[in-house]
């Protein structure tokens, strides 16, 4: 993986630059659509590709090794192979899942024991087996095994975590640069900073992951429940200590909001389910702001979804079209407001990409978080 440091905002920390690997390129900043099981939810490869213009999609580690297990992905050739995607794929480590998801889980030195949520078998993932995991699925960027604290957390609680992560951390790398890769293209592993909302756990926790020297590097444990001020100041805090030169990944975030203001603190590369969990719920976010499109105020409205972001579906189809197919339970609603969100998601992206280069992000982030983020 290679990455480019193409231009950086004067008066912010928003940075422009180009990811390649052996997939494809992935400008930057970016928003990667959330592929839990090996789909995006709802939306095919092609609308991933064509309507949406996605660079790169995630996948989970703890999904996909439950189910649908590691020697169906490894026979047909890695996830890539599996699942049709031919350009880039991150995969999370199941730092995360594994404890929002399973039950009874264990925390030990060693690693997690749990049980999964599907049909309740014991499983244990270790540092060494979450990267072999990983080197099995095939993603380009691979996430190390963390624990991502619960918030809120106390200190003591969150140095403690925060240390065994580091471990974990040492045992990922060592087990990760003395495996191969399996299938003729290259992997990366990104380590993750952890530590909570607590400032000094931040810092040292930034200067351990950047001490690692690895290609790029993530921020976790945020978007957790704390106030978006919290996330703020870490994510501030962190990217001061994080090298310049190599992109960095706050996961799990966030709004269209969030992702602005994350950009301006100098982050490059988001994921969240936010955009294709709330579509399907039907809350859309547009260009003139967010839309429940159940709400019977758009019952007669035919205007199209969204025409100033243009794409297909959010041109193609009114508002009045989609409350009924929402309304009426339809397969296709979920599928409509997908796209059309991750659509936005990823338009977004590339205008402040526009604006970083222009020289005006800025004050463009500052007019587009009150206008984005209103209640139509
Ligand atoms: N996704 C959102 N937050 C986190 C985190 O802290 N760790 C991991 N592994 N995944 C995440």
């Amino acid at each position: 993986m290679k990455f480019e440091l193409q231009y950086t905002d004067a008066q912010s920390k928003a940075r422009v630059g180009e990811i390649t690997t052996d997939h494809g390129k992935i400008q930057t900043p970016i928003f990667m659509p959330v592929g839990t099981q090996g789909t995006v939810k709802a939306v095919h490869q092609r609308e991933l590709k064509e309507d949406v213009k996605a660079e790169i999609i995630l996948g989970n580690t703890y999904h996909l090794y439950l189910r649908p297990g590691l020697e169906t992905i490894e026979q047909a050739g890695g996830l890539h192979k599996f699942n049709g995607w031919d350009k880039p794929i991150l995969t999370d480590s199941g730092g995360y899942q594994v404890f929002s998801l399973s039950n009874n889980r264990k925390i030990k030195e060693e690693g997690v024991v749990f049980k999964s949520h599907i049909d309740g078998s014991k499983h244990v993932f270790t540092p060494e087996n979450i990267m072999d995991i990983q080197r099995t699925i095939g993603a380009d960027i691979i996430m190390a095994f963390d624990e991502c604290t619960p918030y809120p957390c106390d200190h003591q609680y969150a140095k403690t975590s925060m240390e065994r992560t580091h471990r974990w951390l040492k045992r990922c790398v060592d087990r990760f640069d003395s495996t191969e890769d399996k299938y003729g293209y290259s992997q990366t592993l990104f380590p993750i900073v952890q530590g909570s909302t607590f400032k000094d756990l931040r810092i040292q926790s930034a200067e351990t992951i950047a001490s690692f020297e690895r290609e790029g590097n993530a921020i976790g444990g945020l978007s957790v429940g704390e106030p978006a001020e919290d996330m703020y100041e870490m994510t501030d805090l962190v990217t001061d200590i994080l090298p310049k030169d190599k992109p960095r990944y706050l996961m799990g975030v966030g709004t269209p909001a969030n992702i602005l203001e994350g950009i301006g603190l100098g982050i490059d590369m988001f994921d969240c389910v936010m955009p294709t969990r709330q579509a399907r719920h039907g809350q859309l976010f547009t260009t003139q702001g967010i839309i429940n499109i159940k709400n019977q105020k758009w019952e007669r409205d035919f205007s199209p979804i969204d025409e100033e972001l243009g794409g297909y579906v959010s041109t193609f189809y009114s508002k009045a079209y989609l409350r009924h197919l929402m309304r009426a339970q339809e397969l296709l609603a979920a599928q409509i407001a997908s796209v059309h969100n991750l659509t936005f998601y990823l338009w977004l992206v590339k205008e402040a990409r526009k604006h970083i280069i222009e020289g005006d992000f800025r004050e463009w982030k500052d007019i587009m978080v009150k206008k984005l983020m209103q209640r139509l």
